[in-house]
């Protein structure tokens, strides 16, 4: 008897270690780079520099004279919030992935 509890104990422990390990990894940080990619790109270019879609909107031909003014909370709240013709992404993006792509624009795009 004295046996099975022990091997039950073993096992529940390793099971709340696994389960333990699996939270303290998820949820992963956002890809701020693949973001990018996929959100902003469309108008703003790879590098900063606007696409015919991003002119049809009236986008700033080059991004990064503007992003070197701004904090990466002013991309993170104009991201949030949206400006004129860009769109807002509250609700398509949560507040992390918005942190990761505005600091990603705020290192990357200059
Ligand atoms: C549908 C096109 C479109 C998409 C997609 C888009 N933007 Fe914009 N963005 C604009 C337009 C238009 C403006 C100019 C807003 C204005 O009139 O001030 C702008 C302005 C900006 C500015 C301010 C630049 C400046 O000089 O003031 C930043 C920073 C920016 N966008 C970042 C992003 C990021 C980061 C993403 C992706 C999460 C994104 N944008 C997605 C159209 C877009």
């Amino acid at each position: 008897m004295k046996n099975v509890a022990t091997k039950w104990f073993g096992l529940v422990s390793g099971l709340l270690l696994m389960s333990g390990t699996a939270l303290a990894q998820d949820p992963p940080a956002p890809d701020g780079a693949a973001l990018y990619k996929g959100k902003c790109k469309v108008c703003h270019g790879e590098d900063g520099t606007r696409t015919p879609a991003g002119e049809k909107k009236d986008a700033p031909e080059k991004l990064g004279p503007g992003v070197a003014k701004m904090s990466v909370e002013d991309i993170a709240k104009l991201v949030k919030e949206g400006k004129e013709k860009m769109p807002k992404f509250e609700g398509k993006l949560t507040d992390a992935e918005i942190q990761a792509v505005s600091k990603w624009t705020k290192d990357n795009i200059k």
